[in-house]
């Protein structure tokens, strides 16, 4: 973890961030998959690790904003524990690691946080995501399981916001050590990329280098020939000459930071004619994207302007035609583009959406639109130094959308249909960065992970 004194920091400047009352963060507790014994990987909740650092299940934490008192609740280890998973440090020792001076046996929060409602005081906590914390806040709050999950502080959510999406150097240290994992899956994977390849054998190779350099996956991997459907989690196909696989992938730091990074390389190591004109395309409205990334200007701007990328070369291949300002302003870009540009990056991969994605994304100033395409993009608002985000333009021809708009005869000032048709067996290609926001401008993050036509060729042929 990092220095005790990060987590005191952060932890006085959420208090100064609120009015009164307690705070409560729950952690996580371990995760059952096919039976209750069996357990999931541990992943501690994201908040908790951002102010309390302990990477242990089964731990809550009050903050008593109006005393500043902080109590850690959790129950010591028993001789039963130390025998199947070892010795452990006391709750007061795991506390004490990260500033904190009191702890408490789990048994005493109920009559903690009892004693703080009969007085009337406010209880803060975020939206739970996990069952068996919405149960918990239930016996608590002594409230319905909707009303807990009604209940979560918006005040407290805008002041965790305020803090998470601003990220410090040691911070930006760990998400380019998680891009260092991804720098060694992402290569790994163009070089297995051949015809015959089963795309499993890449996506378990590359799962592994994330466990053996850090903690594992950050999301589960998406790696397809089958690109056009964008998070395609089936890993059966065989790879074929012809088909772009496309890879999106990260990896989790030792700290939990993530890096998110796709690619999408031709399946044989040689791009042909048409993969590159459309290859292009993406790639510009990637590097283009991410030029025009500096303070003061918005994503949302940055994600129209991708968007008038794909348009307009989409135009010069006679699939789109017409004003490109306002095909896109119709969105019919987004037949073939159809997310967003990306999203805030960084405990979690897609950072504190479990909050509320307007909350990250979007404020008073921008708003998000409701329109198909731009209603997914999930980061909307003014860059800010210390913002971290993927910038993640993609070109997709996806048969089942295509068929459907062709049918309404959708936007067909602008899309060429009949040429549409000759790119249905197409597949899809999608190119994403992080980008950290500086003072004046940006900077993409980790060592550059081949992107060119030029650099994946020499990659996958080396
Ligand atoms: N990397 C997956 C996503 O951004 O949704
Ligand atoms: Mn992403």
């Amino acid at each position: 973890m990092f220095h005790k004194n990060t987590y005191i920091t952060r932890r006085n400047e959420l208090k100064g961030k609120m009015s009164s009352g307690l705070i409560l963060f729950q952690g996580n507790s371990e995760a059952s998959f096919n039976y209750p014994d069996n357990t999931y990987h541990f992943r501690q909740d994201s908040n908790f690790l951002y102010f309390f650092g302990l990477d242990h299940p089964d731990m809550t934490a009050v903050i008593d904003i109006d005393s500043g008192e902080e109590i850690l609740f959790g129950d010591d280890v028993d001789m039963d524990d130390i025998i199947w998973m070892g010795p452990q440090p006391l709750m007061k020792d795991k506390a004490g690691e990260v500033g904190v001076s009191k702890s408490m046996p789990i048994s005493k929060l109920k009559e903690l946080i009892s004693e703080a409602i009969s007085k009337g005081r406010k209880i803060h906590f975020l939206p739970p995501y996990r069952g068996d914390n919405v149960l918990l806040l239930t016996q608590l709050l002594d409230k319905t399981a909707d009303a807990v999950k009604q209940g979560a502080s918006q005040e407290l959510i805008r002041a965790v916001v305020s803090l998470r999406i601003h990220k410090d150097e040691e911070e930006v240290k760990e998400i380019e050590y998680a891009m260092d994992i991804a720098y060694e899956m992402h290569t790994t994977a163009m070089k297995m990329a051949m015809p015959g390849v089963v795309e499993r054998e890449i996506a378990g190779k590359i799962e592994g280098i994330a466990h053996s350099m850090g903690n594992g996956v950050s999301f589960p991997i998406i790696l397809s020939i089958n690109g056009q459907t964008l998070h395609n989690h089936y890993h059966g196909n065989v790879l074929r000459k012809g088909r772009m696989m496309v890879t999106d992938a990260g990896a989790e730091s030792l700290l939990h930071y993530a890096s998110d990074i796709t690619r999408t390389v031709p399946v044989g190591g040689k791009f042909d004619n048409r993969q590159k004109q459309i290859y292009e395309i993406v790639l510009k409205a990637n590097t283009e994207a991410i030029k025009a990334v500096k303070p003061g200007k918005t994503n949302r701007d940055s994600h129209l302007y991708a968007a008038e990328i794909i348009a307009s070369g989409l135009k010069d291949l006679g699939i789109m035609k017409g004003s490109i300002t306002d095909a896109v302003q119709e969105g019919a870009h987004a037949l073939f583009f159809p997310h967003g540009l990306g999203h805030h990056m960084g405990l979690d991969v897609h950072d504190m959406e479990g909050l509320g994605e307007n909350f990250i994304g979007y404020d008073e100033n921008i708003t998000r639109s409701n329109q198909f395409g731009l209603a997914f993009l999930r980061f909307g608002k003014e860059y800010e130094p210390g913002h971290v985000f993927t910038v993640e333009p993609g070109l997709y021809f996806i048969p089942a959308l295509i068929d459907l708009w062709k049918s309404e005869n959708k936007l067909s000032e602008f899309i060429n249909y009949d040429a549409v048709e000759k790119y249905k067996d197409f597949g899809g290609i999608r190119i994403e960065d992080d980008v950290l926001v500086t003072k004046d401008g940006y900077r993409v993050l980790g060592k550059p992970i081949p992107k060119t036509i030029t650099e994946i060729e020499e990659t996958m042929n080396a």
